[in-house]
Parts: C-alpha cells; structure tokens; sequence
C-alpha cells in the first residue's frame, strides 16, 4: 500500500497501540513494528517519520533494548517519547542519569510554543509523566522545549536534525494536549498530508485482494455472526464478487437467535454463495463430559476445522481464505522483555484455522483496530445489529457454562443469556457496554417459590466496561435494571432460582467465567 506512514518502534510500552490510534486519529496511517528492525527493513517501509516507544527497561540496563544507530540519520524525522527519547540522546553520546525524584503521573510543564512540536498549545499545560531516569547532559546536542519541576528537559528537539524528544506520554489522554503534540509531529514535522481515512482504507484493500487473489482464485470466508468476519465478507465480495463463498457453521454454543439472524443478515447479499453449515451435534457430542475450560475450547476448534474443512472442500479450486485477523492480534509485542508471557487463556479464536488446511491467508483487517472496524461496517453499509454486536468469544455459550456443557444447560443459559442483552439493549446501554451476559454456575440453591421448596443452578451476570477487551471495569449500572433482570430470569427460565451480578474487574478477573 502506498499511503504516508508513521513506524512506530517498540521498545516495550504498555502504550505502544496508544500511539498508533493518536496517529491515526491525526489521518496518517501507523505501523507498529519491533524496535530491532534493521536499517534496511525501515528504509524498505519508508515511512515518513519514526516514533519510538517508550519501555520499561533503563538505557543503561544489561539487556536494554536499542535501535539500529542508522535510523537517527536518515534524515527522517523521529519522536521518541519516554524511554524512546533517553534511548536516542544516549545513543547520540548525551547523558541519562536515574532522576533524583522519580515522576509518575501528572505534571506541569511549561513549554515553548515557537517549536513545530508545540504548536497551538499553551505554554503552560499538564502532562503525563511515568519515568525513572530523566536526560541531563545534552547541551551543543539538543535544546529543551519543555521543562517541569523534575525535569529540565521534558521535551527536546536536536540542534541540527529532525530528532525530537518527549519525557512525557503525549499518546495518554492525561497528556492534556498530548493529542495536539502526536498531530503536530506527524502534519507539522512529518509533514503528512493527513489524508487517511477508512473510505480510502476500503479501496486499498480491495485493490490488494484482487492484486492477491488474480482472475480467477476462489476464496472462502468463514463468517462468525461477530462484526470483523462480517466486514471481511463484503470487502472482499466488493473485490471479487462471485468468486466468494461464506461459510456459516452452527457450533451449538451460539446465542439465542444467532443461527437465523446471520442467514437474514447475510442470505440476500450472498444467496448461494452463504453455506450454513448445522453441526451442532457433532460439537455437543465431543463436548460431552468434558468440564476443563481449555479442553472445550480445544474440542470446539478441532471439531470447528473438520466441518469447516469439509464443507470448503465442496467449492471447487478454493485456494484463499478470508480471516478477520486484527491488528492487536498481530502485531509482534515486546512487552515482555525477558521472556514469553503467560497464557491466561489460549484465544484461538474459531476462525483461527490452522496451516494444513493448505489455504492462503486473505487477510483485510490486519492492520486495524476494532472500533477501525466498526467504522469500515458503517461505510460498507452493514446491518446496524451487526456493528452494534458485542464480541462474542469462538466457543461460544461453552465457556459460560461452568462444568459440562449438555443441551438443557445450553438451553437454560440461552434464555437466561437473551434476558440480559434484551434488558441492556432496552436501557439504552450498548454503547457504553463492551459485553452484558450471563454465566451459568454449577451451584444449586435452595429458594422458595410459591409454596415449592426449589434447588436450582445460579446465573452470573456479567456486564462491563472496556476498549479492547484487554482491561475492564465491571458496569455501574441500575440496581432496578438488574432487579428486573433477576426477577425475570427466575420467573421465565426454569432451572434457575437465583441470579448474582458481577462486580470483579479485569484484572485481575478475567471478561469470561472460563
Ligand atoms: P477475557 O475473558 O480473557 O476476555 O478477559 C477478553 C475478551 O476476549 C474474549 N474471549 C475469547 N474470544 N476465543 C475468542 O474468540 C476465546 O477463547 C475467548 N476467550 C475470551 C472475551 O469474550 C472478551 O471479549
């Protein structure tokens, strides 16, 4: 693709996608990329400025991270912001020294609006600080642009090259004009012409499947009912049309409703072209007994490859296949310096079909974020339900049912699950809401209904708050909103005689029960 484009190198941030997003939000389109990508590589992108991360490591530890010293005399203009910038003035020979107070959180700072870097923004403003070390020696080299209380050089700028430095988190929303700062670096310094958008993002994409694809390749798409699989499908009907078929597979573990809301949403625009596939058997069947939550994430993506496999193998010379892969589940992060992280929970995701399929990846949305995504349905013209549709794990309902997965249970939170959308939905609170559900429980309760004694599972409510999923807050919400779901779910579902809200937040809790 041949649009203007910011690199960003991480060395490590826990705001490194922050800083992508602030890009994009100025119109230029944003990369990230690992911090050790070599000269060649970043003159093979040719972007045209370079943002460095900021990390937790210091410039002086054994193992810390560094850029390849070419990148600072391209000739392309740099921010490095945090460790980005003691990085850069440590490579070019100044002085970075542990701050005799450390800063965290928010400062003032004053700052000097004559430089590009601060344009339209006062001299006097609060940023957002979170370092150990600051830079002291610099002079002949650099000059400072911005100073606080603990830092005489909380923003510089080099004597002779495009090299700027930031002490602060411009990319933060506590930075207060740390949006203007990011816009400034990329119109002003990197002179970007901001041109970037979702409509044009749409008319590259389908250019490079065609591009990908050639005249005459056939291409499958697996379609979830979620909102990125939905967008996958009409970019590339808009590239090749006809030469497209989706693939719907009924799993067993999806919402109330799921299975006819796809096939209306889907069946006008595709026809013949829309294979729902119901295999919900096959799954209850390998789910039976199994109660450990990776086991049944497990059997659901193996039996998921099967049944998709062979309802592909129906379409004659199928060599692609269509994924809405994101750009958070791409994106090569170095967070953890020192070692892999853990896994909390092996997010497959049901798309993600393995290797020997012996498909080629068509792959869209891999450079965008979800609400990118949300916005490319909008343009493309997608059913509101759909762009408004919360995400929903790949195995489904399985993972909210504690324990073995059997129809009844399947068919008891099912009822349950809809109570908790519809009531949310009637509330007006899907926009603020990132999932509202409910959590089936393997716990039985006396309760007392009439003059019946009754011993019945519990249901969960869940409902929270979040951006991306991979940090959330449980929703405040109404106690009359939650009593009318609670009275409902135990008058209209039977099989449960008590509801709990959930009110852990992530972490160290996770979204889902399992
Ligand atoms: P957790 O439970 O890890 O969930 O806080 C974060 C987000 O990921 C979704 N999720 C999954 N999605 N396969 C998926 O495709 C999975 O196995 C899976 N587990 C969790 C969850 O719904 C939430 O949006």
């Amino acid at each position: 693709m041949s649009h203007e484009t910011i690199l960003i190198l991480d060395l490590g941030s826990q705001y490194t996608q922050l800083i992508a997003r602030r890009i994009r939000e100025a119109g230029v389109f944003s990369r990230i990329a690992r911090f050790d990508l070599t000269l060649e590589q970043v003159e093979e992108i040719a972007p045209k400025g370079i943002v460095l991360s900021g990390g937790p490591a210091s410039v002086y530890a054994e193992h810390a991270p560094k850029i390849d010293p070419g990148i600072l005399e391209l000739g392309v203009p740099v921010l490095g912001i945090c460790y980005g910038m003691q990085l850069m003035v440590e490579q070019l020979g100044g002085k970075v020294k542990p701050a005799e107070s450390r800063e965290f959180g928010r400062a003032h700072a004053q700052v000097d609006p004559t430089n590009p870097l601060f344009a339209d923004v006062p001299m006097e403003t609060t940023v957002w600080m979170s370092h150990g070390d600051r830079v002291e020696e610099v002079e002949g080299t650099f000059k400072s642009l911005a100073r606080t209380d603990h830092a005489p050089f909380a923003a510089i700028a080099h004597e002779t090259k495009p090299l700027f430095g930031v002490q602060f988190h411009p990319e933060v929303v506590h930075s207060l004009h740390g949006e203007q700062v990011v816009r400034n670096f990329v119109r002003h310094i990197c002179a970007c012409s901001g041109d970037w958008k979702m409509a044009s993002f749409i008319d590259e994409a389908v250019a490079t499947i065609r591009a990908q694809v050639g005249d005459t390749g056939q291409v499958v798409c697996g379609l979830s009912g979620g909102i990125d699989s939905a967008v996958v499908a009409a970019i590339v009907d808009k590239a090749i049309g006809e030469r497209l078929t989706c693939i719907f597979v009924d799993n067993a573990v999806l919402r109330e409703g799921e299975v006819d809301e796809v096939e209306a949403a889907f069946a006008p625009r595709f026809g013949e072209r829309l294979r729902v596939v119901r295999a919900a058997e096959q799954f209850l069947h390998k789910l039976a007994g199994v109660t450990d939550p990776e086991e049944k994430r497990k059997k659901i993506g193996h039996v998921f490859i099967d049944v998709f496999k062979q309802a592909a193998e129906g379409i004659d010379d199928a060599r692609f296949l269509a994924q809405g892969t994101l750009y958070p589940d791409v994106i090569e992060s170095v967070a953890a310096f020192g070692g892999p992280t853990a896994t909390i929970k092996s997010h497959h995701n049901v798309g993600g079909l393995p290797e020997e399929l012996g498909f080629e990846l068509v792959e869209p949305l891999r450079q965008l974020f979800k609400d990118e995504v949300r916005e490319l349905a909008r343009e493309l013209d997608l059913p509101q339900v759909l762009i408004e549709r919360q995400p929903f794990p790949g195995p489904g309902l399985a993972i909210r049912i504690l324990g073995e997965v059997t129809p009844e249970r399947l068919a008891v939170l099912r009822r349950a699950d809809s109570i908790v959308r519809h009531e949310f939905t009637e509330a007006g609170l899907n926009a603020r809401i990132w999932q509202a559900f409910a959590v089936l429980l393997p716990v039985r309760s006396v309760g007392v209904m009439g003059d019946q004694r009754t011993y019945e599972d519990t249901c969960v409510v869940r409902a929270v708050e979040s951006t991306d999923g991979m940090t959330a807050d449980w929703a405040r919400v109404d106690y009359e909103l939650l009593g009318k779901i609670s009275n409902r779910i135990i008058n209209e579902v039977r099989g449960i005689n008590r509801v709990c809200y959930d009110i852990s937040s992530k972490p160290p809790a996770t979204i889902e029960w399992e």
